[in-house]
């Protein structure tokens, strides 16, 4: 009985560990060649679009958070830009959280 429950324990406790590694932050070495796109607007100081003229928001040094919850927005609709829906569109959110912990780690 004594082995039963301690099996069932470290079955759990490793269960636990298990999933608290797979939420881990995304990986930024995936996310820098998944930003290979984004970088043609969001690399470039002070980049401008031809037309029509806005500015695009800088990504380096961003808070990963930051950056997932703005993607998905733009991914569910809620924050409209017809640009940035169409880059979100094809993400997953392993890839948001890759791309977000990328533009974390620059300064
Ligand atoms: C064609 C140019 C272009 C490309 C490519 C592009 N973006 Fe953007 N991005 C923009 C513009 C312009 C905005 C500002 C949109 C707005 O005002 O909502 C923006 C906004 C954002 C924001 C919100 C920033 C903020 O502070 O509100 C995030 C996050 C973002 N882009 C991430 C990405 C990622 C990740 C990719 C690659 C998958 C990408 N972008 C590709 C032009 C681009």
């Amino acid at each position: 009985m004594r082995l039963f429950l301690r099996t069932i324990l470290f079955i759990i406790v490793f269960g636990l560990f298990a999933s608290s590694v797979s939420i881990a932050a995304g990986n930024a070495e995936q996310g820098k060649i998944k930003a290979e796109t984004c970088l043609g607007c969001h690399g470039i100081p002070n980049y401008k679009n031809v037309y029509p003229t806005y500015t695009v928001p800088r990504l380096g040094g961003q808070h990963a958070d930051y950056i997932v919850a703005a993607l998905k927005g733009y991914q569910s609709g809620e924050r409209s830009h017809g640009t940035m829906q169409a880059q979100a569109l094809g993400l997953s959110e392993e890839d948001m959280a890759d791309i977000g912990s990328y533009f974390q780690s620059l300064q």
